[in-house]
């Protein structure tokens, strides 16, 4: 068990990278269930597979699932993950809309809707490959640090440092909602493979800590190195603070 680490030479690559596992795994086994990120990083990722739609591969089979979106904010709203997944991937891909799943931030009651959450990821079977990106803190969709180990999707405080680095996709800093709906790190333990997508130095601290640091609540990522499968794709300037070698 151990994480595999793959260091791209930038952004473009990284993206390309994950890309290139995301499709082979669609190759294999067509009705995939992928676990999907919002936030800056999978954005070349999601580029990347519109590129590949629309050179032919077909993803009418896919279920998704995303890992999280803001508490009370409407699915319009522009910072919505909702409002994200369309118009950076939905719209251009052929997935059957009742086949994407995003928890329901607009929701009045929260802890049936988390429920409800996890029982339509048991029914489709379990994620097949969940991509996720990485806080400065160290976060794992919105799980900050001290959430307990064995959480699953649940109604959560997001951490000043969050609210801070998401404030950019805000026209006010007190816009950004202090919560969010977002799957657990047992939920994210539980899908059968991982890609977490890291770029840029400020990522570098964290993911330095989460490869290399104890395995703590304190640094939710640190997790993964529990994990059977998987995979972390940085480019060179997240990857700076690793100190062992890499290949
Ligand atoms: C997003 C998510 C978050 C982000 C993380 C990094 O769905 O769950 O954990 O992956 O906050 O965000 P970016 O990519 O904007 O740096």
């Amino acid at each position: 068990m151990s994480l595999r680490i793959k260091i791209a030479k930038d952004y473009a690559e990284m993206s390309k990278l994950a890309a290139d596992l995301i499709i082979d795994l669609l190759n294999k086994k067509p009705t995939a269930v992928l676990g999907l990120a919002t936030g800056s990083t999978p954005l070349g990722l999601y580029e990347e597979l519109v590129r590949r739609h629309r050179a032919g591969h077909d993803f009418s089979q896919v279920t998704t699932f995303n890992l999280d979106e803001y508490y009370n904010l409407d699915h319009e709203h522009p910072a919505s993950y909702h409002h994200y997944m369309h118009e950076h991937l939905f719209q251009y891909l052929n997935i059957p809309s009742d086949h994407t799943n995003i928890p329901d931030g607009a929701t009045s009651d929260p802890a049936e809707e988390c429920r409800s959450y996890e029982a339509k990821i048991a029914a489709a079977g379990g994620i097949d490959l969940q991509i996720l990106g990485i806080g400065i803190n160290g976060h794992i969709g919105f799980n900050e640090p001290g959430t307990p180990f064995g959480s699953t999707t649940s109604l959560v405080n997001l951490a000043p440092a969050t609210i801070e680095a998401n404030s950019r996709f805000f026209e006010r800093k007190d816009d950004v909602p202090q919560q969010a709906l977002s799957m657990g790190i047992r939920s994210i333990m539980n899908c059968r493979g991982i890609i977490l997508l890291a770029n840029g130095e400020s990522k570098a601290n964290a993911i330095a800590a989460a490869v290399e640091g104890p395995v703590t609540e304190e640094l939710p990522a640190s997790v993964l190195q529990l994990h059977p499968d998987c995979t972390l794709i940085l480019d060179r300037k997240a990857a700076a603070k690793l100190t062992h070698s890499r290949c």
